[in-house]
């Protein structure tokens, strides 16, 4: 890359309020609306500069990419075509857990230049998983784009070449990210309050 992208910003700040709107399990609202949007037009130069206008398959993992993917590819400049990998993980706790793949890409791949996209890169299975699912598949090259990196769990030595915001050890939902399901269409990213968190968790 001639140019490094953008860094991401630290959200070590305190939280804003929830609103009255929001769902009673929410401590916080950690990235607001228009925070995102002004971050992803960002992304989207630093992405825009590197394919420049070359074609690429943008591969979003289900389903916590959906909003984040959305909003991306409508400000990527080269010709795409789209398509999703479905990686489920299951843990207990912090330990990450037993990765399934529910829907594979079918797009075909060979030698062309591939763009994942993810919410959150917390200990790297999911995205180590979906690298070891493509390679196969004999992309190009394989570049990885996540939302939001919490960096001090990571137990996959895997990278990711565009990074929204990093984050503190907050369980977060909102903007595509779950918990137990539940809260992915909220417009914002919320912190959940931790006394309603259980061992186990989706992706
Ligand atoms: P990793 O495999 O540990 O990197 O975890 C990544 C996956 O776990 C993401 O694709 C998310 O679906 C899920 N995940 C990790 N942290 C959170 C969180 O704070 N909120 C919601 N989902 C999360
Ligand atoms: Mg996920």
């Amino acid at each position: 890359m001639a140019t490094p992208p953008s860094r991401p910003p630290d959200l070590d700040g305190p939280l804003r309020p929830p609103r009255p709107e929001s769902p009673s399990a929410l401590k916080g609202i950690l990235i607001t609306e228009e925070e995102l949007r002004d971050r992803i037009q960002q992304l989207a130069k630093d992405i825009n500069r590197v394919y420049r206008e070359e074609s690429v398959v943008v591969v979003g993992v289900l389903s916590g990419s959906i909003l984040f993917f959305a909003d991306l590819i409508r400000q990527i400049r080269s010709p795409l075509e789209i398509d999703f990998v479905g990686i489920s993980s299951y843990r207990t706790g912090t330990t990450a857990g037993r990765l399934e793949t529910t829907k594979p890409v079918t797009t075909e791949l060979k030698g062309r230049r591939v763009l994942v996209v993810d919410d959150i890169l917390d200990g790297g299975n999911t995205l180590t998983a979906v690298k070891n699912t493509l390679r196969p598949l004999q992309a190009s090259e394989i570049r990885c784009c996540v939302l939001l990196e919490r960096s001090d769990r990571r137990v996959q030595p895997v990278q990711a070449d565009f990074v929204g915001f990093r984050i503190p050890d907050y369980f977060v939902v909102g903007y595509g990210l779950d918990y137990g399901e539940k809260y992915r269409n909220l417009p914002y990213v919320g912190v959940l309050d931790e006394s309603l968190l259980s061992s186990t968790r989706d992706t």
